[in-house]
């Protein structure tokens, strides 16, 4: 399937229509996450992300910038993110998920000591079943709003698709500030609202909230927002690039499958009902993320920043 599938609105009304058909979409709008939710909702649906997703313990999209889907690229982010680890550093993932990143880098550099934070015990079970011969890694179940760590003491805190779920942005940017050394460095990949989503219709309106709330994020934040709000809490930003036409093979892939689940409607209905919801709903994100893509009304970004001087 081409890209040039994804651009068009009317494709996105057929497919929100089709959406209809199986999901009461009017509740899933409604729905507002707090911490516990999304601790349900990755409990519920962590085995729907092993079986359908990555078997290898990805909880993020994979980066394929030669255009072609291939499961190595779920290993980019953390393989950019190596590229800027120096020896004996102390390094820090918020949203380790199952550890897919965390321990990867950890088993490269073996002078460095990581970090791996979260709130998911669904999560944290499975990343520390992983890493029992790998000494230089720990996994804490913490909240990034408050991480307990003491003051300056990481070289390196990177997030993959897990600040989307903070309830409080310019807190979050003060804590990683606290924890990060003078010179540290806070990398970032994750999905944004772009400035273009205001002036679009409806339709297109409601495909992007579907997107955020079926994958239990209340709305993602503008870009801007995020590099204002660094800014203004001592971090210089260094690099806020656009990839996203890197993460469009893998989302192509889960739209096919997610196409197909909804393809007999019936069965969909019968499975909705009876399976725990949060498994089937991700599939509305699976159809729609492709689309906002294209449509640029979200975009996959990848944000580096320095710490320069202490948040106010
Ligand atoms: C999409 S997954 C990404 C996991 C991992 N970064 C990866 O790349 O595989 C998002 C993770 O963020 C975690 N999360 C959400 N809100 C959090 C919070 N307030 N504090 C810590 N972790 C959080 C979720 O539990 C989930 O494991």
């Amino acid at each position: 399937m081409d890209n040039s599938h994804f651009e068009n609105e009317e494709t996105v009304k057929e497919d929100l229509e089709e959406i209809k058909k199986v999901f009461n979409t009017d509740s899933i709008l409604r729905e507002n996450f707090t911490n516990s939710r999304v601790q349900k909702y990755y409990k519920y649906s962590s085995f729907a992300y092993s079986r359908y997703h990555s078997k290898e313990g990805s909880v993020h999209i994979a980066l394929n910038y030669d255009g072609t889907y291939s499961p190595e690229g779920h290993y980019r982010q953390a393989d950019e993110i190596n590229d800027l680890i120096k020896e004996n550093s102390k390094v820090l993932e918020l949203g380790c998920g199952k550890g897919f990143n965390t321990s990867r880098l950890a088993n490269k550099n073996k002078t460095s000591q990581f970090y791996g934070i979260d709130i998911s015990d669904a999560q944290l079970n499975y990343a520390r079943k992983t890493i029992k011969n790998t000494t230089n890694l720990s996994y804490f179940k913490r909240d990034f709003q408050n991480t307990e760590f003491d003051n300056d003491m990481f070289d390196i805190v990177f997030a993959i698709e897990s600040v989307c779920y903070s309830e409080d942005l310019d807190g979050l940017i003060k804590e990683v500030n606290r924890i990060i050394k003078k010179g540290g460095k806070f990398i970032i990949y994750d999905a944004f609202r772009t400035p273009n989503l205001e002036n679009r219709s409806n339709t297109i309106k409601e495909s992007v909230s579907l997107c955020e709330k079926a994958m239990a994020v209340n709305s993602f934040f503008p870009v801007l927002d995020w590099i204002k709000t660094s800014e203004s809490n001592g971090f210089e930003v260094t690099q806020n690039e656009d990839i996203s036409l890197a993460v469009m093979p893998n989302l192509k892939k889960l739209y096919t499958s997610c196409k197909n689940f909804i393809k007999n409607k019936f069965k969909a209905r019968i499975i909705y009902k009876i399976a725990p919801s949060d498994i089937i709903k991700t599939s509305i994100s699976g159809i729609f993320m492709p689309h906002t893509i294209m449509q640029k009304t979200v975009s996959y970004n990848r944000i580096i920043m320095t710490k320069v001087a202490e948040s106010k």
